[in-house]
């Protein structure tokens, strides 16, 4: 199987939780295009969507959907959405495709989150794929200077502006052995509007798909001895 061949097979094993007649949140990336293209399909199950980028919103309308501001449609049912790490624990990188931030939003409301990913992404440690932060353009240099006193190397994504208007930081060499407490701290730098961890919402099922098929671990599965 293929790279594309997996994202797709993930993308499609996500179908079964999609509940009738849901508001649904869509993430950002090439897989979750996998998982766009496979909506038509699904039309009578989903009553509104909402997106977390300008890039997926584009997507989605040119399939005739609708694209609902989060605002009007309050909590989300279901979040799917891809990732650039993610582990055994569930918890994430993201932000490769430069949308952290309303996935961060969009995940933040939803009841449940579902993460699709090839075994490409699963890791046993965060931080080898460099870790996204999104900061005020003002503040690029400060967050810099204080991510390098926190042992990681930023480099400035340059000629790249999210949909919010600010820049990126792709922070090198991070051992990320605590997510959470990491999430907690770099959000505390001064000028940081979102760090690509994902671990204070953390997803709630990861599917990995590989060449022996799909595996599918929950929040549940994590409280087993
Ligand atoms: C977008 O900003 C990211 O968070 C994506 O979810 C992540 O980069 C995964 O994208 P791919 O599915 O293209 O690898």
């Amino acid at each position: 199987m293929n790279q594309t061949q997996k994202k797709q097979l993930a993308a499609k094993s996500a179908l079964p939780y999609i509940p009738s007649g849901s508001t649904l949140g869509i993430g950002t990336g090439s897989t979750v295009n996998e998982f766009i293209d496979l909506l038509p399909s699904i039309t009578n199950q989903i009553e509104s969507i909402v997106s977390s980028s300008n890039a997926s919103t584009k997507r989605l309308e040119k399939l005739g959907f609708e694209v609902s501001s989060l605002n009007s449609v309050g909590d989300v049912d279901l979040y799917v959405d891809g990732a650039d790490e993610a582990t055994k624990h569930l918890h994430l990188v993201k932000g490769g495709g430069g949308a952290l931030t309303r996935e961060k939003i969009v995940a933040g409301a939803a009841k449940q989150f579902i993460c699709i990913i090839d075994d490409s992404k699963q890791v046993g440690v965060l931080g080898a794929f460099p870790l996204p932060v999104e900061v005020i353009p003002m503040a690029r240099s400060f967050v810099a200077r204080t991510l390098v006193k926190m042992g990681g190397q930023p480099v400035w994504r340059e000629n790249f502006v999210t949909d919010n208007g600010n820049h990126i930081l792709d922070v090198h060499n991070l051992e990320i052995l605590n997510p959470i407490e990491m999430e907690t701290q770099i959000n505390q730098i001064a000028g940081i509007v979102t760090v690509g961890i994902f671990a204070h919402r953390a997803a709630d099922i990861l599917i990995v798909s590989s060449d022996k098929g799909v595996t599918v671990t929950t929040t549940n599965d994590m409280s087993k001895p």
